[in-house]
């Protein structure tokens, strides 16, 4: 696994060059990030930001709701992507017309219902056996049409990814959000299993990039997808800035996405 640090160089950068700390809360008057000038103290507004956005652009959804409450009450990570890049995720899906969904890393669901809100079916592919039982109550919670779209598949991805493959399955979209250390081994194997057309999204990569080590020095998921250029993917990475996440060494993030030719 790899080090996650905890405390990287922009938090460090608020930290030392903040003189209102207190300004990281999401209780900042929203007014005051368009007086905001600096990269710091920009990042420093994120949160009520996010808020805003949350706020104004999503519908209320009560399952999605219960399931991080849930998640959290049962004691999972607080890992889950953002809800507006849950409905971003949701969105990509509609342009696309995706109706089959795969996700690798279920944890609590809450990616999960978000694509099942498409109405598109979902196969998730979860390693732990807690996560799962966690997941399959939340989307059990979500009624009926939605439990019959989502299929919850526990095992390790690169045991069950080309058990996929033999049985003639292929997606639409995939959304890869597992291990960081195994995010090219997933990536390959999901090339496989996407119809022409289809997109891929990776979560995470960004940080990996910021935490993993110097990125010009060693091999990451980026260049190892730019070296399937010419070979049916193209590729880009999006970052993305995310008051979701309390800690400022982590708002900082993005997914890669790739297109299988
Ligand atoms: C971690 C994993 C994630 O998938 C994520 O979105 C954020 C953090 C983690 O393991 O720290
Ligand atoms: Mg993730």
């Amino acid at each position: 696994m790899l080090k996650r640090l905890s405390s990287n160089t922009i938090n460090t950068t608020i930290k030392r060059s903040s003189p209102k700390p207190h300004h990281l809360t999401p209780k900042q008057p929203l007014k005051m990030s368009t007086r905001s000038s600096t990269a710091t103290g920009k990042l420093a507004l994120i949160s009520s930001l996010t808020t805003h956005a949350e706020t104004h652009l999503l519908k209320s959804n009560p399952s999605l709701k219960t399931a991080l409450s849930a998640s959290l009450s049962a004691g999972l990570p607080p890992i889950t992507i953002s809800p507006l890049q849950g409905q971003y995720l949701a969105l990509q899906c509609k342009l696309m017309g995706a109706k089959t969904v795969l996700e690798i890393g279920t944890l609590g669901g809450y990616s999960t219902l978000w694509f099942a809100s498409t109405g598109a079916h979902v196969t998730s592919i979860e390693i732990n056996p807690k996560h799962r039982d966690v997941a399959m109550q939340n989307i059990a919670s979500a009624g009926k049409d939605v439990e019959s779209r989502v299929e919850v598949i526990l095992g390790a991805a690169l045991d069950v990814m080309p058990k996929l493959r033999e049985e003639g399955r292929k997606f639409d979209f995939v959304f890869l959000d597992a291990d960081w250390d195994e995010q090219f081994e997933y990536f390959a194997e999901a090339v496989k299993l996407t119809r022409k057309g289809g997109a891929i999204y990776v979560d995470n990569v960004v940080r990996e990039l910021f935490e993993g080590g110097d990125a010009e020095g060693r091999e990451t998921l980026v260049s190892r997808v730019g070296g399937m250029k010419g070979m049916g993917v193209s590729a880009t990475m999006i970052s993305t800035v995310s008051g979701w996440k309390k800690d400022p060494g982590e708002m900082v993030d993005g997914f890669l996405l790739a297109v299988v030719e």
